[in-house]
């Protein structure tokens, strides 16, 4: 079997390569690194069954792809994803979310393959149904400063469906909710890495606001699990899949938790709250529950471990 993954190189996109390799797959990686870095590729490098493309999805693909047959599976995870990246590249996120999920489509339906398009918790906006259910059609500023990734994705969502219900591409949905794990960027600007980073150098956590904003925070080990069985499911074909810990937490919360595991004193320095910044974000996972017999296994505390120390090596390598 043999799996095509855009994004390959970054953080999610990287785990996905390394779990299909265990599970005896061929890989195909895709990946122009604007956000991502060839670092997180080191483990798969030398595997035999590991190939990487160095290329823009959003433009035309390079003959060696297309021409490749034998494709079973493609799981488009190319996009900037943080605050931070898609402020810098607003029109690169809005093009491999709409020019880049079409050639996705579009490939997946020449080779016969299954498709999977990473969405987000992004396009629920701020939500006004809590927690979300993949049936909230959400709250969004379409022209704020982050309409460029929850509009674009809202969009790659409708094109996903359009090609499952007019050329039968057997197409799933997943809207992920904040996942963190060992591979984000440091600074990459959001909360996790944030504060780890700040925790580990001695300085002051910042937070946003008053704090009392809640997130639920999803370790990558199990996040790839749900999309392993999600890309399996022949019952996720044209549906949405919300794709998150449903354990909510305020942010101060969670910095005193991050400052408890990394063993140093909270201090922290408030700044305003950006805009259309999110205030509540909780999956309704019961879709997940029914559909896939899935749910997160991994606790924030051992997840946050994992993380720093995996932050705290690579900082001393
Ligand atoms: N991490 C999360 O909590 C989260 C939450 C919701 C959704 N997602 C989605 O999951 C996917 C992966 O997110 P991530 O956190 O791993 O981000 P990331 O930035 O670490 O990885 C994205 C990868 O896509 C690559 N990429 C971007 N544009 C490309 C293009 N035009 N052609 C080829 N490669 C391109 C980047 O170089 C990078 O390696 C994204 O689609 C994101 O929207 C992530």
């Amino acid at each position: 079997m043999r799996v095509l993954i855009t994004g390959a190189a970054g953080f999610i996109g990287s785990h996905l390569v390394d779990r299909y390799l265990n599970d005896g797959w061929n890989v195909v990686g895709m990946d122009n690194l604007l956000t991502g870095d060839m670092e997180n590729l080191i483990a798969a490098g030398g595997h035999p069954c590991f190939s990487f493309v160095h290329c823009d999805i959003s433009a035309p693909w390079p003959a060696s792809i297309s021409d490749s047959g034998g494709i079973d599976l493609v799981l488009h995870f190319a996009s900037p994803a943080s605050p931070v990246d898609y402020a810098r590249y607003p029109l690169e996120t809005m093009r491999v979310n709409s020019i880049g999920t079409q050639n996705c489509c579009e490939a997946a339906l020449t080779w016969g393959a299954q498709f999977l398009y990473a969405s987000t918790s992004e396009t629920y906006g701020e939500p006004l149904q809590h927690p979300q259910s993949e049936s909230y059609w959400g709250n969004v500023n379409p022209i704020g400063p982050r309409s460029c990734y929850d509009e674009a994705k809202r969009f790659g969502e409708a094109l996903v469906m359009a090609y499952w219900r007019s050329n039968g591409l057997p197409g799933r949905i997943i809207r992920i909710f904040n996942t963190y794990g060992p591979r984000m960027r440091r600074s990459d600007g959001r909360v996790v890495p944030n504060f780890i980073a700040q925790a580990l150098g001695g300085a002051a956590l910042t937070i946003f606001g008053d704090g009392r904003q809640t997130r639920s925070f999803c370790y990558v080990d199990d996040l790839v699990e749900g999309i392993v069985r999600c890309a399996d499911s022949s019952a996720t074909t044209g549906v949405i899949v919300n794709l998150g810990n449903p354990k909510e937490r305020t942010i101060l919360d969670f910095a005193h938790t991050v400052s408890d595991i990394a063993a140093v004193p909270l201090r922290v320095e408030a700044r305003p709250m950006p805009q259309d910044d999110p205030s509540r974000r909780c999956p309704d996972i019961s879709r997940a529950k029914e559909l896939l017999g899935w749910e997160p296994r991994v606790s924030l505390e051992d997840g946050l471990r994992r993380t720093i120390d995996s932050f705290a090596k690579a900082g001393n390598e």
